[in-house]
């Protein structure tokens, strides 16, 4: 469903991704997993479009991708703190409205499908609250209901749980793996936390320096991935 190819990306004179090669299956939820700098983010903003590749190509069942087939979450968790949740959540629809709509007056359809995207993921009594008073966990939770509410077959996460306690990153994570399994949306989902990985995704990939190492089930040993460069040769 998704694929990304080969993909290329220098900063300057400086390679961060060296033909990257990862695909997420309908369905499936895979997590990106890499030390600080190995090039997870750029990864993710490279399958989205947000950064130019040198080279590679990122489809989406095989064609190439366009704006509305990838909907993102990120780590913090970019909400109108002062407007209700599911004015929020209907904002996720915008890229398909007609462009002069506002966030002040979604059309009726529109709100009845944000309902049932917060529906989703449990926070359909807090539709009317401001945004700003919810906790962390269901902030983040509103960010998946507002990627929902895009209709994307493709969801990227970049660290969505890294701000959160654990009872609320296992909340989130088993959402996004219910995503994937229940309505069928390809997730990639970057964690910092190999046992997050282990227990809810479906497949791993391990980035170092911008190269896939490893690419398998998510409760392989994963350790190599997080050793200095320095210790390597005497491993
Ligand atoms: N806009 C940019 N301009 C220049 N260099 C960048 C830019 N974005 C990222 N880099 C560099 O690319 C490399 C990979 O960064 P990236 O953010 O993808 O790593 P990461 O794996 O997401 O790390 P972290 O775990 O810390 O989030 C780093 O060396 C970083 O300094
Ligand atoms: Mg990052």
């Amino acid at each position: 469903m998704l694929a990304l190819d080969g993909i290329t990306v220098r900063f300057g004179d400086r390679p961060v991704l060296h033909g990257v090669d990862v695909t997420v299956a309908q369905g499936e939820l895979l997590a990106v997993l890499g030390a600080n700098g190995s090039g997870k983010s750029t990864l993710l903003r490279a399958a989205a479009g947000l950064v130019p590749v040198d080279s590679g190509a990122v489809t989406v069942d095989g064609r190439a991708r366009e704006r509305l087939d990838i909907a993102l979450v990120f780590q913090q968790i970019h909400l109108v703190r002062r407007r209700s949740v599911l004015s929020n959540v209907c904002a996720g629809a915008l890229g398909r409205l007609p462009l002069r709509s506002s966030l002040l007056r979604f059309p009726d359809a529109v709100k009845e499908e944000a309902m049932a995207c917060l529906d989703r993921v449990g926070l359909a009594d807090r539709a009317h609250d401001r945004a700003g008073s919810l906790s962390g966990g269901q902030q983040q939770r509103v960010a998946v209901a507002r990627a929902l509410c895009q209709r994307s077959p493709v969801l990227l996460a970049d660290e969505p749980v890294s701000a959160l306690d654990p009872a609320a990153s296992e909340q989130v994570l088993a959402l996004l793996a219910e995503l994937a399994h229940v309505e069928r949306l390809a997730v990639l989902a970057v964690l910092h936390q190999p046992a997050y990985a282990a227990r809810h995704a479906d497949r791993v990939v391990g980035l170092r320096a911008g190269r896939v190492v490893l690419d398998g089930a998510p409760d392989q040993p994963v350790d190599a991935l997080y050793r200095p460069a320095s210790l390597e040769a005497v491993s």
